[in-house]
């Protein structure tokens, strides 16, 4: 074994090597975690765990409606979707209306897309709906395809159903007609 010498001082290398990867990594992550810890709550805005919760509208973490992270509220009452057929007006014109009907079991996959049963051109005249705007028929480069936009394929990532939920932020648009009466004003 005449090697037996350079295999302990190579040993000894590797060990000292880990050593050190392993405390670097500890500072590291340390350094990493405290940071992130900075961003996400500044110590001035640590919930108060005594304080009676927020009403809706009037606060930060309106998703937990002021509770410790520690602790589990009660679930909210669950909205009440609305199948009234009457539409809401859009904020903007580039708004996705909102749904003025119930679409529950409304199946869309890869197979079959229950919405476009009814609001594809080819079919709204028989159900009476507004067929999909010019805008579902073009993809990313503006050209116009023959059947609906794969980027407008999926309806409820864009359009959702009316519900008579609270606004769980405060929220103060305005939309541009109110913005412009208002400067007609002065
Ligand atoms: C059975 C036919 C039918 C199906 C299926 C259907 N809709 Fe409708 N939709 C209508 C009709 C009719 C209206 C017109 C308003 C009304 O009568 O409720 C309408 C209105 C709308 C509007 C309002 C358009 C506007 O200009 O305000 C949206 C948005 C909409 N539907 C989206 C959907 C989505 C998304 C789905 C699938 C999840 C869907 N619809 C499935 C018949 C249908
Ligand atoms: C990427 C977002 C997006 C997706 C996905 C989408 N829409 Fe829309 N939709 C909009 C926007 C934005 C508008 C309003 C402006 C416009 O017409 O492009 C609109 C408008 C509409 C309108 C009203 C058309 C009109 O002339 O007033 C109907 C009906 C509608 N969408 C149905 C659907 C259905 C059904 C699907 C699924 C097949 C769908 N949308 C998928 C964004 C989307």
């Amino acid at each position: 074994m005449r090697d037996k010498p350079l295999m302990v001082i190579a040993g000894v290398v590797v060990l000292v090597a880990a050593a050190v990867a392993f405390v670097a990594g500890e500072k590291l992550g340390h350094g990493k975690a405290g940071s992130h810890a900075m961003v996400g709550m500044p110590a001035s805005a640590a919930p108060p765990s005594t304080a009676e919760p927020a009403p809706h509208g009037q606060q930060i973490d309106a998703l937990r409606r002021g509770i410790p992270i520690s602790e589990e509220g009660p679930p909210p009452p669950m909205a009440r979707v609305e199948n009234t057929d009457i539409r809401r007006n859009r904020a903007y014109p580039m708004q996705p209306p909102t749904i003025p009907h119930a679409i529950d079991n409304y199946q869309i996959d890869r197979n079959s897309n229950r919405c476009l049963l009814c609001h594809a051109r080819a079919n709204a005249d028989k159900f009476q709906a507004p067929p999909v705007s010019v805008t579902h028929y073009m993809d990313r480069n503006d050209q116009f395809l023959a059947t609906i936009s794969p980027r407008r394929y999926f309806c409820n990532q864009c359009h959702v159903v009316q519900t008579d939920a609270k606004p769980l932020v405060a929220n103060t648009f305005k939309d541009i007609d109110a913005v412009l009466s208002e400067s007609k004003g002065n």
